[in-house]
């Protein structure tokens, strides 16, 4: 009989890999019933818990200014707003990554430009950048995959050598930082969701970041109706205190929440990043999984989810989907990567069809760029095809014990170590 648990053979993990961490404890309970007793339901300017969290957030990143949203998408489409994304522009960013880096681009009736990733660290690849800048790019968006940083030499560069507005997705990476220097304070504008599986949560919610308040000026005129301005803009001085209606504004409650795990996350980055590299020393010579390791200089954080690469050689062999299968059954928490077709139709974004296929003049309100085709034909991005079918995924553990991990490891080595009997 097989020894692999999905031919009947015992199981390699034995106890659940249980996660102790719970994001609702009775601090951020304490913190919302605060409010709820003070009756506060709503604040409009950077007053409360609003302006106390936005100055917490801004020195955690070492930012002049951090602007609480009620999402991490509007804190993008603000930050494209910001730097003045408009028609006949066209936005850099990586295909792997979640949609809501590139939507909001079409928010701006711009065109979003996807680039190729690193194998290595899942990150945008700077040479690739170089080759799709023309003289429409306007802005780079970079994003810091499952805490994974850019290359923030080379990214830094390039926007200061051809004029081009930084804006740094950093929803996956609260508290990571480049030789030292936190992500989302390198550029224009920097973008943290701050949604239910974030490393800082407020169940929904965002924030930005910016060092200039002129781009703190325009988010606020996009999206926040009456906050007081900074008023150094002088289209924004005009409208005055109406807003452009997109009502960004974050909920209390919410931002009460972000607060608390804000406080807490250098102490669960330490955890995050522990079990990550436990989990990548116990795989790092298993055969068929290649571990993603970080750039010299970079300091990852949050992760939101742990990423290991199958071997070519492994899925032309068996497949990702029997090989995931197998490991779910030794009892590991082990999922397909999740930014493919394996979960959403659409597979990569510079595949989907909203950037491809649909004619997106056909949509009605002004999700096109009037100067252009309404669609497109389908990039090649070889090294994010290529990666993209070979990942997989475990949970981002926090709080787990040890021995859940290595049994965690254990069974997927088990898998790989018997990947002949899955044929
Ligand atoms: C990389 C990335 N950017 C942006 C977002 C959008 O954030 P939100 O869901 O808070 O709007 C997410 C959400 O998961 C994300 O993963």
């Amino acid at each position: 009989m097989s020894e692999l648990a999905l031919f009947g053979g015992p199981k390699a993990v034995t106890t659940t890999p249980e996660e102790r961490w719970v994001q609702v404890n009775s601090d951020v309970k304490a913190a919302v019933n605060e409010l709820l007793d003070q009756g506060v339901i709503s604040i409009g300017g950077p007053t409360g818990v609003i302006g106390e969290f936005e100055a917490a957030f801004a020195q955690m990143t070492g930012s002049g200014y951090a602007l609480a949203m009620n999402n991490g998408t509007a804190t993008l489409h603000s930050a494209y707003f910001a730097v003045g994304v408009k028609p006949g522009d066209e936005v850099l960013l990586p295909a792997y990554t979640w949609h809501a880096s590139a939507t909001p681009i079409i928010h701006c009736a711009a065109t979003p430009v996807f680039c190729d990733i690193l194998p290595e660290t899942l990150t945008i690849d700077p040479d690739d950048i170089e080759r799709r800048i023309t003289e429409r790019t306007r802005a780079l968006c970079v994003v810091h995959v499952f805490g994974n940083v850019c290359d923030m030499d080379r990214i830094c560069d390039i926007c200061t050598r051809h004029g081009i507005s930084l804006i740094e997705d950093a929803s996956h990476a609260h508290g990571a930082m480049w030789k030292g220097k936190p992500v989302g304070s390198f550029g224009a504008v920097g973008c943290f969701s701050m949604q239910g599986a974030k490393a800082v949560s407020g169940g929904e919610a965002g924030v930005a970041v910016t060092d200039d308040p002129d781009l703190l000026d325009r988010m606020v005129l996009l999206g926040h109706f009456g906050r007081p301005r900074m008023g150094g803009v002088d289209v924004v001085n005009q409208i005055g205190d109406m807003s452009l209606g997109a009502k960004y504004r974050a909920h209390p409650w919410a931002i009460a929440m972000a607060h608390v795990g804000l406080k807490r996350l250098p102490e669960l980055n330490e955890r995050r990043t522990a079990n990550y590299e436990f989990l990548n020393d116990q795989l790092r010579d298993c055969p068929g999984i290649e571990v993603i390791d970080a750039l010299p200089g970079a300091s990852r954080a949050a992760y939101l989810e742990y990423k290991f690469k199958l071997s070519r050689q492994a899925i032309q062999a068996v497949g990702r989907g029997r090989i995931v299968e197998a490991m779910a059954a030794e009892g590991a928490p082990v999922t397909a990567d999740r930014y493919s077709d394996t979960n959403y139709t659409y597979g990569l974004l510079h595949a989907a069809p909203l950037f491809t296929a649909v004619d997106r003049t056909t949509l009605g309100g002004c999700f096109y760029d009037p100067t252009r085709p309404g669609s497109a034909p389908r990039p090649a991005l070889p090294v994010a095809e290529d990666v993209n079918q070979r990942l997989i995924s475990l949970p981002g553990f926090i709080d787990v014990e040890r021995d859940s991990l290595q049994q965690v490891a254990g069974a997927m080595r088990k898998v790989m170590e018997h990947l002949d009997e899955l044929n």
